[in-house]
């Protein structure tokens, strides 16, 4: 069985031997094994009940980044929307010659009550994971299936497990403004992105759709391709953040770093009847980068 459904998750099983899980709670993906190798950071400390987000792997941040901002209908919505805390539901598996799909559902009458009332829009999003031998897609599609046009941000919130946060380089970004979320600024990248201490980067339209965490002190690291998102948000929370989650433990920060792709910097506005997609690809990257860029 490529795609198994228990209880509730659903994991993904290439021949290849690479897998994947992801819980429908939030439709959060929690696991990407390559060569047994795991790819995504989920904490210790992650409640995975349904009763909070999970805390890693890529919940999926929709219709809002953070907290929404008065007069804007998203105000009034839990941080970074309600897609990671609501119940998707398993619409489709498909084994084809070199992949393995899972598409996820979430619609208006899914959400909870409370929600629903705080966003008054007719949508259905679909979350495509498409599994390959060492590489992973993850592709939100969002529709307006109502009569009113509705505003939305979205992200691929994605937690990577990573060997030391302090030795990383975030390769990609040089050249783009990114707020600074931490120092309340607006900065201009130069060069590869290193983690000192709490990071958390909001770039905007971004220049090129390749982003690359490299482990510099030990050979490879990550690859993310963007399609159709022009945003990334880099995040460590770091020792006194850290310290103040509940589901996160106090050293946790240094096997982590979230590179989150999206579009977050301005608010989509999607007309009544219109689509919207946009995706990442993660594949493993061999070469160590070691140049100060
Ligand atoms: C990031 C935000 O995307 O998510 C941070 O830029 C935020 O500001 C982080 O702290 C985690 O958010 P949450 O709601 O999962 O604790």
């Amino acid at each position: 069985m490529p795609v198994s459904h228990q209880n509730n998750k659903a994991v993904l099983t290439h021949p290849s031997g690479a897998s994947a899980e992801v819980y429908l709670y939030g439709a959060t993906l929690t696991s990407w094994k390559v060569a047994n190798k795991e790819r995504i950071f989920v904490s210790e400390k992650a409640i995975l009940d349904g009763s909070k987000a999970i805390r890693g792997g890529i919940p999926l941040v929709f219709p809002v980044f953070g907290k929404g901002k008065a007069p804007h209908v998203t105000a009034a919505l839990p941080q970074h929307g309600f897609a990671r805390i609501s119940l998707w539901k398993l619409l489709n598996s498909s084994d084809e010659t070199n992949t393995v799909t899972a598409e996820f559902g979430l619609d208006h009458s899914l959400i909870s009550e409370e929600n629903r009332k705080l966003w008054p829009f007719d949508f259905s999003l679909v979350y495509t994971v498409k599994l390959a031998a060492d590489t992973i897609e993850t592709k939100l599609r969002v529709h307006n299936v109502g009569d009113k046009s509705f505003d939305f941000n979205t992200l691929l919130h994605t937690y990577f497990l990573i060997p030391d946060a302090s030795s990383v380089k975030v390769i990609g970004l040089s050249g783009v403004d990114y707020v600074d979320k931490v120092l309340q600024t607006t900065v201009h990248q130069e060069g590869d992105i290193v983690i000192k201490g709490e990071v958390d980067s909001v770039y905007a339209n971004v220049k090129s759709p390749d982003v690359q965490i490299s482990y510099v002190a030990e050979q490879g690291g990550v690859q993310l391709h963007l399609k159709g998102l022009n945003d990334v948000v880099v995040w460590n929370p770091w020792v006194a953040k850290a310290a103040g989650m509940a589901d996160f433990g106090n050293e946790e920060f240094h096997k982590m770093i979230c590179v989150e792709a999206g579009q977050v910097a301005e608010f989509i506005a999607l007309a009544a009847g219109g689509s919207w997609e946009g995706s990442q690809v993660l594949s493993e990257s061999q070469r160590t980068v070691v140049e100060a860029g």
